[in-house]
């Protein structure tokens, strides 16, 4: 057993691996413990490629929140924002406009530690720990109604988080809920595990998950898509992530640019 370090909170439970301490060890990040190193390195073996799955995944949103902030956008909600890495939402975005507003949302106690203690001394940033299922406590909570003015743009990040919501959950309710209480000319950027290039990997990947925190659930492109209802797709619309507005001159892609590898779709839609 893991001794609890300095930085895990009380009511941590170190012993049932986390979705959000088992991404942070597909990053490279420290904020884990031994289960979720165990069952992280489970999900490798289904999906060797999932470290380099998470670091795109972190990109594409590093192109969204630049084509955000060059949109306007000042708002953001980050919905399963996980353990604090390099590039978080706030860095990126302060850096562009001091002034940009970030509230991040996330249900797991380390990551809501960690995210608590860097976001100390930042102005217009803080972090509330909720279930975003519930988005009438979210959209409540003081936290997020103290920093955010939902009567402007708001863009709301559900990045590597939908595929946590079950079809029991509702997940479509879920996201119109969110999109609902927003202004026009808001944003809802998603990414999303996708079951469409190899069912049967998505299954096993799936049954990895089955004795983490959070269950995993890969959809196809189609069942994504019906999530996004509302929201007029910026181009090029649901797209593998790689393909998802790539810049130009940053060096080979590290899975020679197969999308099956990835198998994860992200887009970028606006509330009209
Ligand atoms: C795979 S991580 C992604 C983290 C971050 N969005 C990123 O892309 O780096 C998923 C995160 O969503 C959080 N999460 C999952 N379900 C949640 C829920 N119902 N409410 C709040 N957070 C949730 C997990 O705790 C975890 O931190």
């Amino acid at each position: 057993m893991d001794q609890r370090p300095v930085w895990a909170p009380d009511d941590v439970d170190i012993e049932t691996p986390s979705a959000a301490r088992m991404y942070d060890y597909f990053l490279g990040g420290s904020h884990n413990f031994a289960a979720d190193r165990a069952l992280a390195e489970e999900y490798i073996k289904v999906l060797p490629d999932m470290p380099q799955i998470a670091r795109a995944q972190r990109r594409v949103v590093h192109r969204m929140i630049r084509h955000l902030l060059a949109a306007g956008v000042t708002q953001f909600l980050d919905l399963g924002s996980g353990i604090p890495t390099a590039g978080n939402v706030h860095e990126i975005a302060q850096v562009a406009n001091p002034r940009a507003r970030v509230v991040y949302v996330d249900s797991d106690a380390v990551a809501v530690a960690h995210s608590r203690s860097i976001l100390a001394d930042v102005p217009h940033a803080a972090i509330l720990r909720a279930d975003l299922r519930d988005p009438a406590s979210v959209l409540t909570d003081p936290v997020v109604t103290g920093l955010l003015d939902f009567t402007e743009p708001v863009a709301v990040l559900m990045i590597a988080v939908l595929h946590f919501v079950g079809e029991q959950e509702d997940p479509a309710a879920v996201v119109a809920a969110y999109r609902d209480a927003t202004a026009p000319g808001s944003y809802l950027a998603v990414t999303h595990a996708t079951s469409d290039y190899n069912p049967e990997l998505a299954r096993r990947a799936e049954a990895v998950y089955t004795r983490a925190s959070h269950q995993i659930h890969y959809r196809s492109r189609r069942q994504i898509l019906d999530l996004l209802v509302g929201y007029e797709l910026v181009e090029p619309g649901l797209v593998d992530m790689i393909h998802w507005r790539p810049e130009p001159d940053t060096g080979p892609d590290p899975l020679g640019g197969d999308v099956r590898r990835y198998s994860g779709y992200t887009a970028l839609g606006r509330r009209p």
